[in-house]
Order: C-alpha cells, then sequence, then structure tokens
C-alpha cells in the first residue's frame, strides 16, 4: 500500500486504517453507517451534540461492542450545550471532534480520558487556537462544504494555511470532497486525509429519504448555495445546501429577512411526531412526509462527483483503491526509464 508521509501520523494517531474519514452528518450518520465505514478501515463517526448523556453512553456504548478495538469518533458542535459530552468519554469514546467553537477545558478532559480530539477549523487564527487549546489534529473545513459551513475560503487555499500552522499535527481536509481525485489532490496538498459528509448521505446506510439521496445524485456544483435561507433553530450560521424550491422563491423575493419570507411559517415536513415549518435547519429523514425536496437539503460542491448509491463500506474501498491506482499510475510515469 502506498502513504504519502503525512497521512501515517493520523493513522497512528486515531488508530484507523485508511486516511477516509466519513464526516459528523447530524441525524443521517447512524450506528449501521458507522459501522459499515469503521469495518472498511475508514473512521466513521456520530453526531452527538443533541443527545443526552444517557442517549450519548448507550451509543458509544454500542459501537465499542460492534467495533471492537477500531476506533470511531464523536462529533459536538461547540455552538450547542453538548450535554452528552463528559458521558461519551465516560463510554470510552476514542476520538472526538469539535466544530463551531474551540474549548481547551473540553480538550483536557478528553486526554485525560486517553480520548484524542481533531478541531474542525476554518481560518489559520481557529487552526492557531485549537493548537494551542491542544488539538490532536485539526480538519480544515473548505466553503465548498455541505452542512453549516465555519468557512468562507475555498479549500484549496485554506488546507495550506492551516498545514503551516499545525506543525507536526495532521490535517484532514474536508470541504467538496467526493471523489478519488479530490482526495488525492487534498493527499498532494498536504493533508493526511479527506473527510467526506455529502458523499456519504448517499449511501445506503443513511438515514435521509430517498428523495434527498436521488436529488443529491442528480445535482451539479452549480445546484447548491451558500447561504443563511434555512436558519430556523439556528440563525446566523451559514449552510450549503441544494438550491430548491424554497430557496430560489426566497432569493427571487430578494432574499427577506424573517418574517417576511415567502411561505413563512408553512408546515414543510412531517417526521417522527413533529410538524417542520419552511426554512427550518432539519433536513428529510428516511420516513418523513410533505414538501420533501422543498425542506433543507445539505448539499456540499462535491455532488458533482456522486452518481450512485452505494453501501458505505463498498465506498470507502473503491475510493481508497482508485486513490491507490491513480498514486501507482503517478510513481510508475514518474520513474526514470
Ligand atoms: C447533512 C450534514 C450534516 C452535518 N452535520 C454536522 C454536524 O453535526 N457537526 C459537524 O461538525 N459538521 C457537520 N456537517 C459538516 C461536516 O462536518 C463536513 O465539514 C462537511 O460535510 C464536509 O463537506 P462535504 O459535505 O462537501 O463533504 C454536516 C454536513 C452535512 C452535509
Amino acid at each position: 500500500m502506498i502513504h504519502p508521509p503525512q497521512i501515517a501520523t493520523l493513522l497512528a494517531l486515531t488508530g484507523q486504517r485508511l486516511p477516509i474519514i466519513q464526516a459528523p452528518i447530524g441525524s443521517a450518520a447512524t450506528p449501521d453507517l458507522v459501522i459499515a465505514v469503521c469495518k472498511a478501515g475508514g473512521l466513521g463517526g456520530l453526531g452527538l451534540t443533541w443527545d443526552s448523556p444517557d442517549e450519548v453512553a448507550a451509543k458509544v456504548t454500542h459501537l465499542r461492542q460492534a467495533l471492537p478495538g477500531s476506533a470511531f469518533f464523536a462529533n459536538f458542535v461547540l455552538h450547542f450545550p453538548c450535554d452528552g459530552f463528559d458521558a461519551a468519554l465516560e463510554a470510552g469514546v476514542p476520538v472526538v471532534t469539535f466544530s463551531w467553537g474551540i474549548d481547551a477545558a473540553r480538550i483536557a478532559r478528553a486526554h485525560r480520558a486517553g480520548t484524542k480530539v481533531g478541531v474542525q477549523v476554518g481560518n489559520a487564527e481557529g487552526a492557531r487556537r485549537a493548537v494551542d487549546a491542544g488539538a490532536d489534529f485539526l480538519i480544515a473545513q473548505g466553503v465548498e462544504a455541505g452542512g453549516h459551513v465555519q468557512s468562507t475560503t475555498p479549500l484549496a487555499t485554506l488546507l495550506p494555511q492551516v498545514v503551516a500552522v499545525a506543525g507536526n499535527r495532521p490535517v484532514v481536509a474536508a470541504g467538496g470532497i467526493a471523489s478519488a481525485t479530490t482526495i488525492l489532490q487534498a493527499i498532494t496538498e498536504g493533508a493526511a486525509g479527506a473527510m467526506l459528509g455529502t458523499r456519504f448521505l448517499a449511501t445506503r446506510e443513511a438515514a435521509v429519504h430517498p428523495d434527498y439521496k436521488a436529488a443529491l445524485v442528480a445535482a451539479k456544483a452549480e445546484d447548491t448555495a451558500f447561504t443563511n435561507c434555512f436558519d430556523i433553530d439556528w440563525p446566523f450560521a451559514m449552510h450549503r445546501v441544494l438550491r430548491n424550491s424554497t430557496f430560489t422563491a426566497w432569493e427571487a423575493a430578494g432574499s427577506p429577512q424573517p418574517p417576511h419570507r415567502p411561505g413563512e411559517g408553512d408546515i414543510v415536513l412531517r417526521q417522527n411526531g413533529a410538524a417542520l415549518v419552511r426554512y427550518c435547519d432539519t433536513p428529510p429523514g428516511p420516513d418523513a412526509t410533505g414538501d420533501l425536496l422543498g425542506a433543507c437539503l445539505y448539499a456540499g460542491t462535491g455532488v458533482s462527483d456522486i452518481d450512485s448509491i452505494e453501501g458505505a463500506g463498498d465506498l470507502v474501498t473503491r475510493l481508497w483503491a482508485e486513490v491507490q491506482a491513480a498514486l501507482a499510475k503517478t510513481r510508475h510515469e514518474g520513474a526514470p526509464a
């Protein structure tokens, strides 16, 4: 197996076998998704920001039993209280990742529990603060990313800035990566691994509605928008979504502020016993009903590279085999005659 040198540090740190990481993708990341990714050698993880301590303990314990000796991670979005963080440590989570904040006290608690910590950043200043706070590895999230986006900078510009600040800490690249070509590009530019979110939404195990998965397969990068349109439940946080009927009607109306937006207050989705209004930040889950494609459909620019729904484990295996083949070809072509 061919490994550019920076990858070895990440693999030794987190215990994963391949430098492909499934991003925390909110409730779309199920234990089945994480297990499939980890069994294929990647690093999978759950978003546990909104879970209670008991729910967090149960999920981490379940994954530890399903993946004996294998790494996985729990993600916490520090804009929110993250009540289950200490429960995750107590249950023995091997790796945690943070986004939307840097918390030296929580990083120190994780280290005391033997847990490694990755911090997602969107600029060089954030990278500096994460290093000072004790992060073991950094995740550089470019503006191409799907979901909520911390950055306003393209990944190709951001990555070398974060690598320069990170010193000997590995840096994972995130945002718009959904193919072997873009994984290899990130590695070539100094990343120790690639984190893919949108690509894992279009897998059999992801807990989102099949119509949303089909929309991802059909979409191209230019069908995404970096916006604050879907701001209910998390105002003032930019995100990247598909340009759907709700977005285009809002844009055509001049992007008005609440409560003056078209269709404000309409019920857009019903799921898990709840009625969700237009502009809420929840995507359609597997059993949702209503105006499914008018809901918030997170997507990064990497949608251009998604052309089928795959099993998550097969996806990890295929992507890494393609990266290996491309690396071998480069070495062969670069070798002296
Ligand atoms: C549906 C969805 C939900 C997400 N939820 C979270 C989350 O809970 N916590 C987090 O740190 N990042 C979250 N992200 C952002 C990812 O961590 C990652 O930065 C992003 O998916 C990378 O870009 P890509 O989607 O283009 O691969 C989410 C992304 C998506 C697409």
